[in-house]
C-alpha cells in the first residue's frame, strides 16, 4: 500500500451493487480535510443500482460492467489502472471477483461484511445470527483474498441482538455501525 505523504491522497474506487449507503459514508469521509483517500470512481455490476446516483450528486466518475467474463474484467482492470486506482473498497458489491482480478490488486481490495467474521460468511447473515440465537452480531472490514469473506480482518464492531429483532431491524442497526467502521478501517490500514 502506498504511503500517504503530505497532500497525496490514495486514489480509491468503490464497487457497489445496490443502495450505496456505505458508498455515501465513504464519500463523506473522503471529503474531510484529513482524509487519506480521494474517491475517483464508482463501479457497479448493476446499471440500476440506487447508489449510482452519488456519481451525479458528488461528480464522481461512474462505470457499469457486467463482470461476467474475462473480457469485462480486463476492461475494468484497464479502467482502474488508467485512473491510477490504488485502493478498491467493495461496499455492498454482490459479485465475486475472479482470482486473477484479486491478484492484480493484491492487498489493495477491502470489503465490508455484515457479520462478525469468521462467523456467517456469504449471504443472509442477519437471519443466521437470529436463528442461532446469538447474543451479538456486527460487521467486519477485511482485506479481500481469493476465498469468500476470508481475508485478514482489519476491524469489527459488535452489535447486540435484541429480543424482538428481525433481520430487517438488525440489518438497520448494523448498517449504522458499518458507516463508521469502514472509514475507521481505512484510517487504520493507512496508519493515520
Ligand atoms: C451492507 O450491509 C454491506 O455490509 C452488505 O450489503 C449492504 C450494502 O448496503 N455487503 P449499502 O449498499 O452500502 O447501503
Amino acid at each position: 500500500m502506498a504511503l500517504l505523504t503530505g497532500s497525496n491522497k490514495i486514489n480509491t474506487a468503490v464497487f457497489i451493487s445496490g443502495t450505496g449507503s456505505n458508498l455515501k459514508s465513504l464519500i463523506k469521509f473522503s471529503k474531510l480535510k484529513k482524509s487519506p483517500i480521494i474517491i475517483k470512481m464508482i463501479i457497479s455490476n448493476n446499471s440500476k443500482a440506487k447508489g449510482l446516483q452519488y456519481s451525479k450528486i458528488y461528480k464522481i466518475k461512474k462505470k457499469v460492467f457486467d463482470f461476467k467474463n474475462d473480457v469485462s474484467e480486463k476492461k475494468i482492470v484497464n479502467e482502474l489502472n488508467k485512473n491510477k486506482i490504488d485502493l478498491i473498497c467493495l461496499a455492498g458489491f454482490m459479485k465475486i471477483l475472479s482470482k486473477s482480478f484479486i491478484k492484480n490488486f493484491r492487498g489493495k481490495i477491502l470489503n465490508i461484511h455484515p457479520s462478525l467474521l469468521p462467523k456467517y460468511k456469504g449471504l443472509n447473515t442477519h437471519e443466521k445470527a437470529i436463528k442461532n440465537k446469538d447474543k451479538y452480531s456486527g460487521c467486519t472490514v477485511h482485506f479481500v483474498n481469493s476465498k469468500l469473506d476470508s481475508g485478514k480482518i482489519i476491524n469489527q464492531k459488535k452489535v447486540r441482538i435484541k429480543k424482538f429483532d428481525t433481520s430487517k431491524s438488525l440489518a438497520k442497526r448494523i448498517l449504522i455501525q458499518e458507516h463508521k467502521l469502514y472509514p475507521a478501517a481505512i484510517k487504520k490500514i493507512l496508519s493515520l
